[in-house]
């Protein structure tokens, strides 16, 4: 057993979570890595509406009776999903744990609050891992550069942003990006962590809902098989390297604009990839991490052999460095 202050806040077996992920968090793979013991969360916005959220929740409840969480990003857009409800949904569900991110989420805390539900919240830098401590979340989950995903725009890797903002903060810190092992998980425990968050990793288990040719693609693939898009709009995000991410790479070097890419990074495309394993479809988040991936398996093969091995890393290797 891994004890850290995260396990004794939110109340989960073991220091793992699995964060929200855009079409794959759905009720198969959260309750999948619930009933592993560790903390999944389902992403609010993969479902087409609040109710189909409150079905979705109803659906993890018949597949486990493990806590679970709902992750909801709220990003700007022009024409915004009807946040507030998706917000009702969870609470009116009795969901007790969400992820927030992609911005403050100091409007939803109130609610949250009142409702007794705890929430981590999801950042990429210290200065807003400080921001969530102060308008007070449970608890921070600060992804760094080498995540899937939205790693902002500092540029600043785990082995620096996680120790900094270790030393920064008091409330449990989870360590996210490039985590997919147990050398990984004892790194970030090392590092003043109290827990990881993995996406890619996720991605590629039995029971994540997507084609089997993208698992198959994240285990042919390095840690240098990742394209930074948006960067010139200073919107970046690590997505899997595939013939649509260069060539939007490409335009952006050239001078395009979101207009000149917008058809080709359509999330109906990326959809397109995780359900019809057509792999170069669209564009799909997949973070470094993929270098440290090399099987398929359950959450449950895959959070027990992290935790044994992290046990292991810590007892032997770990103990056998001190004279
Ligand atoms: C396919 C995919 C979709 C994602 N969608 C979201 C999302 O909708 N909201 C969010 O907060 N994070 C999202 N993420 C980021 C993950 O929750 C997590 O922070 C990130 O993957 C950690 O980096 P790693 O992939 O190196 O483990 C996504 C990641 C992946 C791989």
């Amino acid at each position: 057993m891994l004890r850290t202050r995260f396990t004794e806040t939110f109340g989960i077996e073991h220091p793992i979570v699995q964060g929200g992920m855009m079409w794959v968090g759905r009720a198969e793979l959260v309750a999948a890595v619930a009933n592993a013991g560790a903390l999944g969360f389902l992403t609010a916005l993969t479902q087409p509406t609040p109710d189909a959220l409150r079905a979705e929740i109803a659906k993890v409840r018949d597949l486990t009776d493990k806590p679970f969480g709902v992750n909801l990003t709220i990003l700007p857009s022009i024409n915004p999903p009807p946040y507030q409800e998706y917000a009702e949904a969870i609470i009116d569900s009795g969901v007790k744990l969400v992820e927030t991110a992609g911005s403050n989420p100091e409007p939803f805390l109130p609610a949250y609050r009142e409702a007794g539900i705890k929430v981590l919240h999801k950042c990429t830098s210290v200065r807003h891992a400080l921001k969530a401590q102060t308008i007070g979340v449970d608890g921070v989950s600060i992804d760094g550069f080498e995540c899937a995903g939205h790693p902002g725009e500092d540029d600043v890797p785990g082995l620096v942003l996680i120790p900094a903002a270790a030393r920064a903060l008091t409330i449990p810190i989870i360590a996210s990006g490039g985590i997919a092992d147990a050398r990984g998980l004892v790194a970030a425990l090392a590092l003043g962590a109290d827990g990881v968050n993995m996406g890619t990793r996720f991605l590629c288990t039995e029971e994540s809902p997507v084609h089997r040719k993208v698992k198959e693609q994240i285990v042919a693939h390095t840690e240098r098989s990742t394209q930074m898009i948006f960067r010139t709009m200073h919107n970046s995000a690590r997505v899997a390297d595939n013939e649509i991410s260069r060539k939007v790479v490409e335009i952006e070097k050239a001078g395009g604009k979101f207009e000149d890419v917008r058809e080709l990074v359509a999330g109906a495309r990326g959809r397109r990839v995780f359900e019809e394993g057509d792999l170069d479809a669209g564009i799909w988040s997949a973070g470094q991490a993929q270098g440290l991936i090399e099987d398929i398996p359950t959450c449950a093969e895959l959070i027990s052999r992290m935790v044994a091995e992290a046990e292991q890393l810590i007892n032997s290797r770990l103990a056998s460095f001190v004279a």
